[in-house]
């Protein structure tokens, strides 16, 4: 098996594992609104790359490589989805990026309507905080847990994402700098990925120094991941991306390639993956491997 069939394999084996914890995530028992359920699981089922949440998975086993770092991590990593699938739903709304397609299927308002995607969207966000203390619950540390909370507000909320996409909402092409871009990308997208490496790290037991060279990573990496996403959205296939390609174009959105151009911004993926690759070397990690390839295998991905 060659080197990227083999992290392909690894990525889809991990996903699935996570797609069977996030199936049981919402309890049975719990009275909810069967729409609001279906809706929440509508988006959560949908499938996508999961890779914030593998990346919780491969950032606990990097420091401890052993079977407890997995189970111990699981709950966390269904939390990020969580977060992540929300970012989605509510990314897609037509008051922000108005697209009707998202993981191959129709978007969530296209389906239950704008309330119910944005109650959705609300509903997942606030159960991500439930399912971090679940990971209390099975034996994580409370100490790291409650610094694993404490992350999670901080970088998906307005000190992150959501002011990343506050930032994204404001940008206006021929107005805004590519100091403002790099902030767009660097909360809108990189800080939930910088969660998922450090929160999957605290759970494996890393050191002050080893959290510290890994989010260097997940923010180079993350950085990476938003240019190639702009640029996919200008030259990617609809079919395997799941979701419109041209949006930028049609929300006139400001980009990397709309301001450095496709050659530099294809150069600055390249780039940033090689850099993020040297951070986690200065993390001296017991098994560094899987995020080592999953850099690479990012790098070149068309979905
Ligand atoms: C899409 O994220 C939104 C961005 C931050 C670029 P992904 O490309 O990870 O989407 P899924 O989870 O695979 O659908
Ligand atoms: C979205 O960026 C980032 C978040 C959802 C937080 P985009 O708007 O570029 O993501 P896509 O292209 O719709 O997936
Ligand atoms: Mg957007
Ligand atoms: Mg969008
Ligand atoms: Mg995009």
């Amino acid at each position: 098996m060659n080197a990227s069939v083999a992290t392909a394999d690894y990525l889809s084996r991990t996903a699935y594992g996570i797609e069977q914890a996030l199936k049981t995530s919402i309890p049975q028992e719990w009275h909810i609104p069967a729409r609001l359920r279906e809706a929440m699981m509508y988006s959560l089922e949908a499938g996508g790359k999961r890779l914030r949440p593998i990346l919780v998975l491969a950032a606990a086993e990097a420091v401890k490589n052993e079977s407890d770092s997995y189970t111990l991590a699981m709950p966390v990593a269904c939390a990020i989805e969580m977060i992540h699938t929300y970012s989605l739903i509510h990314d897609d709304l037509p008051a922000m990026d108005n697209d009707d397609f998202r993981r191959g299927k129709p978007t969530s308002h296209k389906v239950f309507g704008e309330a119910m995607a944005i109650l959705a969207g609300d509903g997942l966000l606030s159960h991500a905080f439930y399912a971090v203390s679940q990971a209390a619950a099975l034996g994580v540390p409370t100490d790291v847990a409650m610094a694993i909370v404490s992350d999670l507000a901080r970088l998906s909320g307005v000190s992150g994402m959501v002011g990343g996409q506050a930032a994204d909402i404001l940008g206006e092409q021929g107005v805004t700098s590519i100091t403002e871009l790099e902030y767009i990308h660097l909360h809108k997208t990189s800080d939930l990925i910088v969660f998922a490496v450090t929160a999957g790290a605290r759970i494996g037991g890393a050191t002050r120094d080893q959290l510290a060279a890994l989010e260097q990573f997940a923010r180079k990496l993350g950085l990476a991941f938003q240019v190639q996403d702009d640029i996919l959205d200008l030259i990617g296939d609809e079919s395997k991306l799941g979701k419109p390609v041209q949006s930028d174009v049609q929300q006139r959105k400001v980009t990397y390639p709309y301001i450095i151009g496709m050659e530099q911004s294809l150069e600055l993926v390249g780039r940033l993956t090689m850099e993020s690759k040297e951070a986690l070397k200065q993390a001296n990690l017991v098994m560094p491997e899987k995020l080592l390839s999953i850099a690479d295998y990012l790098m070149n991905r068309d979905h």
